[in-house]
Formats: structure tokens, C-alpha cells, sequence
């Protein structure tokens, strides 16, 4: 039976997600398995958040706020913005669709690094418009090439910043070098998925460039730093006009009740947050020592993943990592092969982790 499937999903790939822990525990037949594969975080989620889910369970028969107020009133309090300037989704990943699906047309483009988060390029094809992929320069964003691509078919630019997977930031000066050269009827998108976790001064500040640019969105996660990976909750901040269009394309219902709930006492919850950001600001300093005591080189990074240089063929030690009971992302997923990409875990794991990573380019470089 030949099924009338649209031509741009016959070309799609299937997105590679990290390993799930179940997965290898029946392929491996081992027991315990630790996840340093997507970037979730290792400290779990506050307690405030936590405490608040069991009482929802006697909610679940009932449908949503699908407006997610109480969500946008803390959000708006903290920030001092309108409420009208935030769209929420079931993760950042959602709302990528959803832009997408906003402002690309059949033969329109965007523009993003080759080596970025996937989803934008996968999006970008859904809809029929082509995804034009800027390579990187010195392994972060080439912010000046990305912007002289632009032409009269560019309706979106993607900058993730942190970018994924590289984990490098590109700062405010660079930025604002390029801004200006933007048109105005080209959407800017600043990926922050990682943006709590950044400590370097340099960092853009979107929120204050949304009023100067009306074209720009800033996408936000709870699934990293606050730790909410699977109730899926992500949010957008832009002009009011652009979260108009935004909402009729969103699912009516995107957002479950757990996820609006948690989303609203984690964003409150800042000494949770702090304790994430310098806890994982040490992991990262104790993971540079370490790589360099094994002689690797590595990307500095502002989030919560580090990329390493492997010093040749990654499938070989992303298998003996499996084996031994630890997921990364191997760099041949990723297009950078010769690489690996490590979450930050808590700190027994980091070390177990380097401990097997030597083991691993030892047992390859024998054979
Ligand atoms: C750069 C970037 N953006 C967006 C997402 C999507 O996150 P979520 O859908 O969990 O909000 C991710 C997830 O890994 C990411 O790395």
C-alpha cells in the first residue's frame, strides 16, 4: 500500500535522541546505567516542585489552562514584562515546530549553524523551506557569514547560544555587530535552552534587545537548569503581535497541568536555581582538570555539557562507555566525529566517568 505521505516527510530523518538508561540495561545486560547523554541535570528538581505534583494526581480528569495564566502572571512578575509577550509549548522543541509552521512557506529558508540543535534544520524541511547551515568558525557560531547568507527568501535565523553542541556562547559585541545588518521581515531566533547555566559577563541580554528588536523571540526551557525534562514545558518571549500568530498554531492543550504547575513554583524557586549554576560551574572546572590530566583537548563551555576531542575514532569508546554502563552522545551523531559530548553529572559520576573515558582511548589505541 503506497501511502500519500507528504515528499518532505519521505525525506526526513528520524531525530536521534540520546540512549534511554532501560534501553541499555536490556541490551547490555547490566543494572545500573547513568545518563550523560542529554543534558538533563544530575542535582533532580526542586523540592517545592516536587512536594506540589502529588496533590495534582486528583486534577487529571480535567483539561488544562490552556492559556497557562498562572505560568505567564509569574513570569511576567519576575521579568517586569507583559503578559502578552510569552507563549508557552510542551518544550522548547514544540515551539520550534511551531515557529516553523508561523513563517516558512514552501521554498522559503533559514538560516542556522551547521552545527547546531537538529531541530531547527528538521523543522525547516517539514514545511518545505530550505535549511541553509552556516559552518562554524573556531567550533562556535561564524555570527557574520550566518547574517551575509541572508537573502529574500531568509524568513528565520536561528542563534542557539549556548550552542548545542558545541557549548560555547557568542558574546554581546559580537552580536551586536550583526544585529543592525538583519532585516527587520527576518525572525530572530536566540535559542537560550542553557542560558542559566552561563557565568560569562559577555552574554547577550535578550530580554533587552526584544525591545529594540521586534522581530526576535527568545526560547526558553524547563528542561534543563530547573530540571523538568519530562513534563515538557518550554516558553517564548517576543512581541505581542508575533505570540498572537504563535498561539493559533500551538496545540489548544500543548501544555499538561503538571508541567504548567511546576513550571510556575520553578521559576520561583531561585535558590534552587543558584544551587544548579554553581554546582554545575564546579563540575565543569573539575571535568577541564581532568580531561586535561588524560592529555584531551575540549570546547570551554557556558552550559552544561562539555565537548571532547577523543583523539580519533569516537564509535569505539562511545561502545566501551555503553558496555561499562555510561550514555554520551558520540561525536559521528553529532557531525563532528573524533568527539564526544558529556552532560555534567554529579560529581562520583564525572569521575567514573573520566576513569572509564581513559580506559576507553586506552582500549582503542591498543587495538
Ligand atoms: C538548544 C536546544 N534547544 C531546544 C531544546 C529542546 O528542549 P525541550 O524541548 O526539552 O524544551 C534542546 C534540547 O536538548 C536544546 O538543546
Amino acid at each position: 500500500m503506497e501511502y500519500r505521505v507528504r515528499e518532505e516527510v519521505k525525506k526526513l530523518g528520524k531525530y536521534v535522541s540520546g540512549k534511554p538508561i532501560d534501553e541499555v540495561k536490556r541490551e547490555y545486560g547490566i543494572s545500573r546505567v547513568v545518563k550523560l547523554a542529554s543534558n538533563e541535570n544530575p542535582l533532580g528538581t526542586s523540592d517545592k516542585v516536587k512536594k506540589l505534583m502529588v496533590d495534582l494526581v486528583n486534577e487529571m480528569n480535567m483539561y488544562p489552562d490552556a492559556a497557562s495564566f498562572d505560568f505567564k502572571e509569574a513570569l511576567s512578575n519576575k521579568l517586569d514584562i507583559n503578559r502578552n509577550m510569552i507563549f508557552c509549548g510542551a518544550g522548547s522543541d514544540s515551539l520550534i515546530n511551531v515557529i516553523c509552521g508561523v513563517f516558512l512557506d514552501k521554498n522559503d529558508e533559514s538560516i542556522m549553524a551547521e552545527i547546531t540543535f537538529p531541530r531547527y534544520e528538521s523543522n525547516t524541511k517539514l514545511m518545505g523551506a530550505k535549511a541553509v547551515k552556516i559552518p562554524l568558525k573556531n567550533n562556535a557560531l561564524d555570527l557574520e557569514a550566518m547574517v551575509e547568507a541572508i537573502n529574500d527568501k531568509t524568513k528565520i535565523i536561528w542563534f542557539c547560544n549556548p550552542n548545542n553542541p558545541t557549548g560555547g556562547i557568542f558574546t554581546k559585541s559580537q552580536l551586536d555587530r550583526v544585529l543592525n545588518r538583519i532585516p527587520s521581515s527576518v525572525i530572530i531566533v536566540m535559542d537560550e535552552a542553557y542560558g542559566e547555566y552561563v557565568t560569562s559577563e559577555e552574554y547577550p541580554n535578550s530580554l533587552e534587545l526584544l525591545k529594540y528588536y521586534p522581530n526576535m523571540i527568545i526560547l526558553k526551557t524547563l528542561s534543563k537548569a530547573y530540571g523538568l525534562a519530562s513534563l515538557r514545558f518550554g516558553y517564548g518571549i517576543a512581541n505581542e503581535k508575533i505570540v498572537d500568530y504563535m498561539n493559533r498554531v500551538i496545540n489548544a492543550f500543548d501544555v499538561n497541568l503538571f508541567a504548567q504547575k511546576a513550571a510556575t513554583v520553578a521559576i520561583q524557586d531561585d535558590e534552587f536555581l543558584s544551587k544548579v549554576k554553581s554546582f554545575n560551574e564546579e563540575q565543569r572546572e573539575f571535568l577541564y582538570g581532568e580531561f586535561e590530566k588524560i592529555g584531551l583537548d575540549f570546547i570551554k563551555s557556558q552550559a552544561n555539557f562539555i565537548m571532547v576531542n577523543v583523539n580519533g575514532d569516537d564509535k569505539p569508546i562511545h561502545e566501551y562507555l555503553l558496555k561499562h554502563g555510561y550514555i554520551i552522545r558520540p561525536g559521528y551523531l553529532l557531525d563532528m566525529p573524533g568527539w564526544i559530548r558529556v552532560s555534567l553529572g554529579t560529581n562520583e559520576q564525572n569521575l567514573e566517568f573520566t576513569n572509564l573515558l581513559k580506559e576507553a582511548i586506552e582500549e582503542r589505541d591498543r587495538c
